[in-house]
């Protein structure tokens, strides 16, 4: 008799982003004279930069001739990409990385799911609260928690409440944890962490002896220049911090899929008998015995970003997807909404209407002025009362959004 992972069967019933477009599409059978405009999931739509497919391009020619093909990429990714990111990414903010240290995967969604396998089943996990759901699910689906509580909460897993009240940047826990989640600039309020937050976060990592899980994936859009976009721009967290990043959010690789992830070599974890046992070796394991490496045509385009061409392109890409971010807030701020985000970030976190729940607003936006956001409460309890927006569409169907949303 085969036996399911019955972790499984604690999950809320479907992803939350599978959810949404489940909904969308049963809205949009229904009326078909509906021009659905979609704000939900983060997803870009402005085309790949040039240089980026221009390298792409060279890269498959390169693949179309005995002696330039390439068969398996190397599993941690191509030397000339880990030496880009390091370069561009860390150097110039003084941050020491070494090449060996990144390793290049297909999405810091997986990365972020992927990642907890690799430490003990026994674990306290923390996370913010809202919070991305993968790195919910992925640990109740490895068992590190009980059944689903009030509000959705999992027992087993330590709660941090991102509110107005605190800035959505969490306290520190006063309880054991050996696991912390955090992800900034946050998806999906949209606020950042301080230099002096980031500080406390490594202190306490240092104390409890844990591991700080580091979401960095939408560093590109920090418009602050005091906030840090790396978290080893903090003394003392390449001994406890490991950090995602992605290209997805900056050169538009959604489709595309190219990202990394950062092991330091002093990162440890320890054995039950209290041994310390190094990250770097375990992580690279798993990702050799698990993971066959991103496509060379695919690392050639993500280098691209990285040259002087390709990373004005990056930034022109990013620059309107912030302007939309903003003008959003100018509008959603004069129709009388409450809204956080959308600075540092291409998410907006709106408050509801007084006495409208997450999902309650969604229908509205939905079948009042046929706008697709996220509803908060999807991604934790304390997100009910309010609604995400993404800032990555067309100027245009923004405009539109916005109008619809001013006319409710
Ligand atoms: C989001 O909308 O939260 C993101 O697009 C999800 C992701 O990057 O996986």
């Amino acid at each position: 008799m085969a036996l399911i992972n019955e972790n499984y069967l604690k999950l809320k019933a479907g992803y939350l982003f599978p959810e949404i477009s489940r909904r969308t599409r049963a809205f949009a059978q229904a009326h078909p004279e509906a021009k659905v405009i979609r704000l939900g999931i983060g997803d870009v739509v402005k085309a790949l930069p040039r240089p980026v497919v221009r390298a792409m391009k060279a890269a498959a020619e390169e693949l179309a001739h005995d002696e330039t093909f390439r068969g398996y990429p190397p599993e941690q990714g191509y030397d000339f990409l880990l030496q880009a990111i390091v370069d561009n990414e860390y150097k110039p903010r003084g941050v020491e990385i070494l090449p060996e240290e990144v390793f290049v995967s297909d999405s810091s969604k997986c990365d972020s799911a992927n990642i907890q396998e690799i430490f003990g089943t026994d674990n306290t996990i923390a996370l913010t609260d809202p919070v991305y759901p993968v790195y919910c699910d992925s640990n109740v689906i490895a068992g590190r928690t009980g059944m689903p509580q009030d509000q959705g909460r999992y027992g087993g897993m330590v709660y941090l409440p991102c509110t107005a009240e605190n800035n959505f940047v969490p306290d520190l826990p006063k309880e054991h944890v050996d696991i912390i989640y955090l992800c900034s600039p946050n998806n999906p309020t949209g606020a950042v962490m301080t230099r002096q937050a980031l500080e406390a976060w490594v202190q306490c990592a240092q104390r409890k002896r844990a591991i700080i899980l580091y979401d960095a994936a939408y560093e590109s859009y920090i418009t602050d220049s005091k906030i840090p976009h790396s978290i080893y721009e903090i003394p003392g967290a390449r001994e406890v911090a490991i950090e995602l990043r992605s290209f997805s959010k900056t050169a538009g690789f959604t489709g595309t899929r190219c990202a990394f992830t950062v092991v330091p070599k002093e990162l440890v974890a320890y054995t039950r008998s209290g041994d310390a046992a190094s990250v770097h070796p375990i992580w690279y394991r798993r990702q050799t015995t698990k993971f066959n490496g991103v496509a060379y045509v695919v690392q050639r385009g993500a280098e691209a970003s990285y040259s002087p061409q390709g990373k004005r392109a990056v930034r022109k890409l990013i620059k309107y997807y912030l302007g939309n971010a903003k003008y959003m807030c100018q509008r959603l701020t004069a129709s009388g909404y409450k809204v956080y985000g959308g600075v540092n970030a291409p998410y907006l976190w709106l408050r509801t209407p007084e006495g409208e729940g997450s999902w309650d607003f969604f229908d509205t936006l939905l079948n009042k002025a046929n706008v697709v956001g996220t509803p908060g409460a999807g991604f934790g309890a304390a997100g009910e009362g309010y609604l995400r927006l993404s800032a990555f569409n067309h100027r245009e169907a923004i405009e539109e959004a916005m109008d619809r949303i001013a006319r409710l």
